[in-house]
C-alpha cells in the first residue's frame, strides 16, 4: 500500500469514520476521499455507481451505516434494517464494478447468538438465535458479511470484515435515546445535574457486562487490516474470507459505567435503574487472539478514555 494510493472512507464523519480519517491523515495517506451524506445517499446504488464511474478508488471504508443504542435499535427495527442492507449492498456492488484492492467492511458484536459462549470467538457466527432487541441491525449486518464471503471466494475479491465490539469515542452521538450506552448514559447524567435533579433513571437492570474500545483503538486495527498484505491473511485463513472479532478484553457492567461516569461528571445524585426496559445481551465481550496474532492490541485505558470523552465535553 503506498501513501498515494485513493482511500474511499463511507461514513467519514461518524464516530468510527473521523478517527480513521484523521489516522490515515497522520499517517501520511495524501489522496483520502470522502463524500457528505447530502451529496451522496450511500442507499441509492445507482447514485453510487454514477457518482464514482470515473473516480479512482484503491481501498474502501465501509464506517456509513445506521447505528445506535437498545432504545433506537428496539424501536427502529425496519429502518436499522433497511438502511444498513441498503448501503452495504450499493458499496459492496461497487467494490466489484470497480476492483476495489481491498475493502474493509465494519460489523458488530451483535451478529453473535444471544447465548454464545464468552469470550465470542468468530466461529460463533450462525450457531444461534440472536438477541432480540437488534435482530433485524444484525441480521442486516450478518447479511453483508455472507454477501462479502461471496465476493472473496468466488469473484476475487479482497476484503476483510471487522467485527468490534462497543465503540466510544469523542465524535459519538450523545443522545439520550438514539445514542450507544456510553454516550446516552453522559447525556442523561449531565442533564440531571443542569437540573439539579437528586436522581437519574437509567435503563434496565444495571447487571450486564460491557467491553468497549476507544474509536482511536479501532481505527488503528482498520489501519492494520487495510496495510496487512494479502498473502500473509490468505495463509492463516486458508483462502477464505478473514472474520476478525476487534475487542479490548475490559469487561465492565453497566452499574459501574454509570458510577463512573457519574464521578467524572460530579454527579451527586442517586443512580436509578428501571428494570421494566430490556437488558439486551448479558455478556458480549469477544475473543480478539486472532486480530491480536496479527499485530493489533488496543493501547487505550478504559478509565482514561472514558474520563477524556467526558473532558471533551466541558471543553
Ligand atoms: N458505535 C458502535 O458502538 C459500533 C460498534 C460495533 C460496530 N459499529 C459499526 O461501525 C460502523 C461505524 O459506526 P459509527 O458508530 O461510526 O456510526 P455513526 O457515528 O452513526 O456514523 C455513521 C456514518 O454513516 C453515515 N451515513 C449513514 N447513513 C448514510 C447514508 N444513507 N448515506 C451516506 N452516509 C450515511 C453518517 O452520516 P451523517 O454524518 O450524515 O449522519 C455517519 O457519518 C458501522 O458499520 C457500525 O455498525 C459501531
Amino acid at each position: 500500500m503506498k501513501k498515494s494510493d485513493y482511500i474511499f472512507i463511507a461514513g467519514h464523519k461518524g464516530l468510527v469514520g473521523s478517527s480513521i480519517l484523521s489516522l490515515l491523515k497522520n499517517k501520511g495517506y495524501k489522496n483520502l476521499i470522502v463524500v457528505t451524506r447530502k451529496k451522496l445517499d450511500l442507499r441509492d446504488s445507482n447514485k453510487v455507481l454514477k457518482y464514482f464511474k470515473n473516480k479512482r478508488i484503491d481501498y474502501m471504508i465501509m464506517a456509513a451505516a445506521k447505528a445506535g443504542g437498545i432504545m433506537a435499535n428496539s424501536l427502529n427495527q425496519k429502518d436499522f434494517f433497511l438502511n444498513n442492507i441498503q448501503i452495504q449492498n450499493s458499496l459492496l456492488q461497487m467494490a466489484l464494478k470497480k476492483k476495489i484492492r481491498r475493502t474493509i467492511y465494519l460489523g458488530t458484536s451483535c451478529i453473535y447468538p444471544k447465548f454464545s459462549k464468552t469470550p465470542i470467538k468468530e466461529e460463533s457466527l450462525l450457531t444461534g438465535s440472536l438477541e432480540k432487541t437488534n435482530q433485524c441491525y444484525a441480521i442486516a449486518k450478518i447479511a453483508g458479511i455472507k454477501f462479502c464471503e461471496t465476493l472473496y471466494e468466488d469473484h476475487n475479491l479482497d476484503i476483510i470484515c471487522l467485527m468490534p465490539t462497543n465503540v466510544y469515542g469523542e465524535n459519538d452521538k450523545f443522545d439520550a435515546i438514539d445514542g450507544h450506552v456510553i454516550p446516552a448514559m453522559i447525556k442523561k447524567i449531565e442533564n440531571a445535574k443542569k437540573k439539579g435533579n437528586k436522581f437519574v433513571k437509567l435503563l434496565g437492570s444495571g447487571k450486564p457486562l460491557r467491553e468497549f474500545i476507544h474509536s482511536d483503538d479501532l481505527a488503528s486495527a482498520i489501519l492494520l487490516s487495510l496495510e496487512i498484505k494479502k498473502k500473509i491473511l490468505e495463509k492463516k485463513f486458508n483462502n477464505k474470507l478473514p472474520i476478525l472479532n476487534v475487542g479490548t478484553k475490559n469487561n465492565i457492567s453497566i452499574k459501574k459505567l454509570s458510577n463512573l461516569i457519574a464521578r467524572y461528571i460530579n454527579f451527586r445524585g442517586k443512580i436509578i435503574f428501571d428494570k421494566n426496559f430490556p437488558d439486551g445481551t448479558y455478556k458480549k465481550n469477544l475473543d480478539s487472539s486472532k486480530i491480536n496474532k496479527l499485530g493489533w492490541s488496543p493501547k487505550i485505558n478504559f478509565y482514561e478514555g472514558l474520563k477524556k470523552v467526558i473532558r471533551s465535553r466541558i471543553n
